[in-house]
């Protein structure tokens, strides 16, 4: 395996400066993300290696648990080391059986905000993603309109800087017209690459694109090609996915989830693995 040391950096503005390589905390949760985590003591050492690994990008919501893992990241991190960023994400809530309800009306959003600034224990958040809902009829216009309320909390101090999930380029050409966007969260991996437009378009304009299931999320990546390349370069098949992704785009983030140590370490690892160009040629075709 061919490995360099040091994290890469991504600077979105002046005070954005995080690693490329972050990490997903969905997953420090209970069954079907939501309640309490089954070993919370593991949950919270996997957000306290994640940090001493220097990683400075943890993405959450409030939605997960709810309040569990923002709790959780409160607990394990707080007071926050200055260079630690923390992605959060608004436009959903969740009904009792733990069904994902989209939320956007404007006080939805703004009680969002303020739920993950208690949860986190902050007075600002560095990065708010509005999380627009995926296969209904979602107009650009609507986007413009509750990225609008986001906008507002930006000026009154209460968010930094702002980003959007689950977009289609006309959403994000909308929201980019009521304020700054840094950075886009959706989903894109080894084997789901509609998005490869929408990657080269934030690598055009600075602005950071988060491959959210970088893995496969509930379904792992599986595949004769990735299992030979990761035989051939001495790596897994996950640290070969993972820095695929990060050799795609310059302004491609990563957020792998992990409840354990031991693979969280494995993946941050995988940033400083750089595949050759016949094991990129590979795994580009393995694209359905
Ligand atoms: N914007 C959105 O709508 C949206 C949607 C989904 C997710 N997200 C974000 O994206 C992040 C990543 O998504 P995700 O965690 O669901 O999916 P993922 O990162 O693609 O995959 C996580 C799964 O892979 C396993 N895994 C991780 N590292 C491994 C390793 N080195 N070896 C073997 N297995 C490994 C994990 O199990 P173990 O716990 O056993 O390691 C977990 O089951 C989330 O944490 C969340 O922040 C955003």
């Amino acid at each position: 395996m061919t490995t360099g040391s040091a994290l890469q950096t991504l600077a979105l503005a002046p005070d954005l400066i995080i690693t490329r390589m972050g990490y997903g905390a969905m997953q420090l949760t209970g069954p079907g993300v939501l309640g309490p985590p089954e070993d919370r003591d593991q949950a919270v050492a996997v957000l306290r290696e994640a940090v001493r690994l220097g990683l400075t990008h943890i993405d959450t919501s409030d939605f997960y648990g709810p309040a569990v893992v923002n709790e959780l990241i409160r607990e394990a991190l707080h007071p926050y080391p200055d260079d630690l960023h923390i992605v959060t994400k608004v436009g959903g809530r969740r009904d009792d059986r733990g069904g994902w309800i989209p939320s956007h009306d404007r006080a939805a959003l703004r009680a969002q905000v303020h739920d993950n600034l208690r949860h986190l224990g902050l007075e600002t958040l560095d990065v708010v993603n509005l999380r627009t809902p995926t296969q209904d009829g979602t107009s650009d216009d609507d986007v413009a309109e509750w990225f609008g309320t986001l906008a507002e909390m930006r000026d009154e101090g209460l968010i930094r800087h702002l980003g959007l999930s689950g977009v289609t380029a006309g959403q994000l050409t909308a929201a980019q017209a009521v304020a700054p966007v840094v950075t886009l969260q959706n989903l894109y991996n080894l084997t789901n690459r509609a998005d490869d437009a929408l990657v080269d378009r934030c690598a055009a304009e600075n602005i950071a694109y988060a491959a959210f299931f970088p893995l496969g999320g509930f379904t792992p990546l599986q595949s004769q090609t990735l299992s030979d390349v990761a035989e051939r370069v001495g790596a897994s098949g996950q640290q070969v996915a993972l820095a695929w992704l990060l050799q795609r785009s310059p302004t491609m983030v990563l957020i792998p989830g992990t409840s354990s140590p031991a693979h969280l370490r494995e993946n941050v690892a995988a940033a400083g693995l750089t595949l050759p160009p016949d094991a990129i040629a590979a795994l580009d075709a393995m694209a359905g």
